[in-house]
Formats: C-alpha cells, sequence, structure tokens
C-alpha cells in the first residue's frame, strides 16, 4: 500500500524533506564530509552516530567546571557531578518506554551484561542452560559462555542457540516456542537481542518474555541496536533486565557509557546476589564508608564506580535532542525513510539485490540488511568511496540504516543512485 505512493525520482526525496517535522534536527549535527568536501551519506548510525553539535557544549561546560572548581565541582559544579548520572535517567527511561527507578547509565554494554547475568543468571542443578539468538553479536555469546563455565558448565551442553531454518535468514518465534516447550525446564535465561545486529529482525519482546516467564526462566535483552531505534517497552514489556550501549543510535559517542534496565518487580530485593560497589550504596550513608553494603533501590543499586561525567555529558547532550524531537516522533520518521529505502531497492532491476530484514515495520528498525549476489567487499569498498559510508558484514551483507534524526530522503535516494551505479 505504502510503497505505491513512492516516487523514485530527486524530487520526490526532496518534497518528503520538506514535509519531514524533524527536518532541522539534521542541521543539529556534525555531517562528515567526503573527499570533495561533499556532506557524506552517512548510514552507519548503527554503529556510530554522528555527534549533535550541542555536544561540545555540554562536555566543555564540565571541563571548565573541573578547572575552575577542582573537586569541588562534585558538588558545586553548574550540573553537580555526584548526582550527574540522574541528569540523564527520565529522558532515557521515556526512550526505552521504562519508569525512571528501573533505568540507570554506568560502565559500558559487556559490563553491565555480565552484571546482569551475575543476579539473573542464576543456575541450579536442573536448570542452568540459556538460550540466545544464534547470530548474537559475537560479544554476548563469548559473556554467556564465560558465564556458563563460571559456573562450572560446558557452553556445547548447557548454550542452547535459537536459529532460523535452514535455507532462512530470520528467526521464527515458533522455533523459540518448540526450544521452550522441549526443554523449558532447563532453562535459566533467555538473552535475546532486541534488534539483530546482523539481520535487522526486531523480536517480539513482549511473547518472548512472557514465553519466558511461564517456563520459569529469567529474560533479558540486548539492546544495542534497539535503544533509539525502536520502542521496546521495557516497563510493559516486563524483562528481567537490558542493557545497551549509547554510541549507536543514542549518538552518545565512541564507546561511551551504556545503560541498564532492571525491572520494577527487583527494586527492592537486597537479596539478589549481585557485584557490588560503593556507587550502587544508599547515598545518605555512602560517604561515612563504613557500613554495610545497602544498595539503593532500582537499577542504581548495580552502580559500581563512580561515573566518567565526560561520556555522562556526551550522553546528556544527546537525549536533549531526543527529548526536544520525541521519540514518537523519531519513530514515525524511521518508518517512512526506511520504507522508502527499501521500495528504491526493490526498484533496482534484475534479482542482484535481496533484502534481508523483515519486510513488516513492527519487525525492524531503521537497519535494512542486504545481500548483494556475486558481489563482495570490492564493491562495498567502492560505494565508500562514493561518499556513501555503510557497513560491511562477511561473507557479503551490506548493512544501511538511515537514523532519521540526521538522515534525510534525498541522502536514501543518493545511496541508492551510488549503488546502481556501480552494480
Ligand atoms: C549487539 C551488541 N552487543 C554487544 C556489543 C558490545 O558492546 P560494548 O563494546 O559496548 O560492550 C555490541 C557492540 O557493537 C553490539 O552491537
Amino acid at each position: 500500500m505504502q510503497t505505491t505512493q513512492h516516487k523514485n525520482t530527486l524530487e520526490f526525496a526532496k518534497e518528503q524533506d520538506q514535509k519531514d517535522p524533524l527536518k532541522r534536527f539534521r542541521n543539529q549535527f556534525h555531517i562528515p564530509k567526503d573527499k570533495n568536501g561533499e556532506e557524506q551519506v552517512y548510514l552507519c548510525g548503527n554503529s556510530l552516530g554522528l555527534q549533535p553539535k550541542l555536544t561540545q557544549e555540554y562536555i566543555l561546560q564540565e571541563l571548565e567546571d573541573w578547572s575552575n572548581l577542582g573537586v569541588e565541582g562534585h558538588t558545586e559544579a553548574k550540573n553537580p557531578w555526584m548526582p550527574y548520572h540522574e541528569f540523564l535517567t527520565d529522558k532515557m527511561a521515556k526512550i526505552v518506554g521504562a519508569k525512571p527507578s528501573e533505568v540507570v547509565m554506568m560502565n559500558t554494554l559487556s559490563v553491565n551484561l555480565h552484571l546482569m547475568m551475575v543476579s539473573f543468571y542464576r543456575p541450579s542443578i536442573g536448570r542452568y542452560k540459556i538460550v540466545i539468538e544464534s547470530d548474537a553479536f559475537p560479544s554476548d555469546k563469548y559473556a554467556v559462555e564465560s558465564q556458563l563455565k563460571f559456573h562450572g558448565h560446558q557452553p556445547k551442553d548447557a548454550l542452547i542457540e535459537w536459529k532460523p531454518r535452514e535455507g532462512e535468514e530470520l528467526c521464527r518465534y515458533e522455533d523459540l516456542e518448540n526450544i521452550m516447550e522441549e526443554q523449558g525446564d532447563d532453562i535459566a535465561l533467555l538473552l535475546i537481542g532486541s534488534t539483530n545486529y546482523y539481520t535487522g529482525q526486531s523480536f517480539p519482546l513482549k511473547k518472548i518474555t512472557e514465553l519466558g516467564h511461564r517456563h520459569g526462566a529469567k529474560v533479558g535483552f540486548d539492546l544495542a541496536h534497539g535503544a533509539g531505534n525502536i520502542q521496546p517497552n521495557l516497563h510493559e514489556t516486563g524483562p528481567d533486565f537490558a542493557v545497551w550501549c549509547s554510541y549507536k543510535y543514542l549518538n552518545s559517542g565512541p564507546g561511551s557509557v551504556g545503560g541498564c534496565f532492571v525491572h520494577e518487580r527487583h527494586a527492592n530485593n537486597k537479596d539478589l546476589k549481585r557485584f557490588t560497589g560503593w556507587w550502587g550504596h544508599n547515598k545518605q550513608t555512602r560517604f561515612n564508608m563504613r557500613h554495610e553494603f545497602d544498595p539503593i533501590p532500582g537499577a542504581e543499586g548495580w552502580q559500581l564506580s563512580n561515573p566518567p561525567i565526560l561520556s555522562l555529558a556526551a550522553i546528556r547532550a544527546s537525549l536533549a535532542i531526543f527529548d526536544e524531537a520525541g521519540f514518537e516522533n523519531i519513530r514515525a520518521k524511521s518508518v517512512k525513510i526506511t520504507n522508502y529505502l527499501e521500495y528504491l531497492l526493490e526498484e533496482i532491476e534484475g534479482d542482484q539485490i535481496e533484502i534481508i530484514t523483515p519486510k513488516n515495520p513492527e519487525e525492524r528498525g531503521c537497519q535494512l540488511s542486504i545481500k548483494v549476489q556475486h558481489a563482495n567487499k570490492a564493491l562495498f569498498d567502492k560505494l565508500m568511496a562514493a561518499g556513501v559510508i555503510a557497513d560491511w558484514r562477511e561473507p557479503n551483507v551490506i548493512r544501511v540504516a538511515p537514523a532519521p534524526l540526521y538522515n534525510s530522503f534525498e541522502n536514501v535516494y543518493k545511496m541508492v543512485e551510488r549503488l546502481k551505479a556501480l552494480l
């Protein structure tokens, strides 16, 4: 229905940009230039989002306060560093559909994943297996395998992969149901990427959560490719935990601090096993330095260290933009611009292009993973040389993500024209 209204012309793309209620946001980002001094077509927000112009200002503020105030900046800075992470919470919670008490920005994704597994992977003799999707990000697989071994289990026995069927690219929910029917009593944890990094498939998070819980397992999501891209509605969806990074769709800079969600049902459970540090301790008595560990209720109780303020400042700048734009509007544009990209790719003659990402907008964010038949990385390298920044995954997938805050319909049109010229 929607695609029939599209037109494969530059004029049409420009018209869409004119009508775009978020068009003013592109100018709030630094867009890298190609070798001819023209703005790149930057479709790589699934790997590293672009820098908001506001970021420098926010970071400079903290550098200035540090130079003027030294240690007193902890309490006297314009944005005091002691509670600085709290300034991020409300806006971050909105983007992932959580209650503020369920969210904290801390550490990085893989570290948070381990901390969450310390609390929510508590294997017993009978129930010790972990399910992940088969093309899970390698780091997640390493983390899960190391947790299994840490508890004395062998991945070949205790790690179950939810796989696409022979000859298919995408995972089917029914197959996860079958795994749970057959082995549910043995399964301690379902750890699923909300949106798969390779195929761009977004999974039915609520159904997966209910399925896991029905069988007595804990459920966690890796939102690296979900946060700022799709709306996971974490509170309502109900997983036990979720973790994400902030440098992809959340535009907070390379290696920036990650996010963590712990569902409200665990907020006051002081008996939950966890690894602890002083920043998770009751704020009233933290500086008495003598007390037994008394966790802050909610996600903040999993913090270890006082956080890197310069990184949090970058996140704060980015969240200000998300808040001004409104995540619903961002998602609405994401669906439109991704549909347009899909339409243009499908218009390419012949059968060289296959999009492996689901067609249904509810089963994907803004990333499309494209397989180019008979192509190798040379094609991708030429695309990059032509000013299109995307990324390549072996053996033959190009991932393109028109992140809606700074991409235009014209960008998408240009990308497909340049690809066509190379095919
Ligand atoms: C799906 C997924 N999980 C985990 C990671 C690892 O993140 P980090 O290096 O921040 O721990 C990434 C990084 O790109 C990712 O895409």
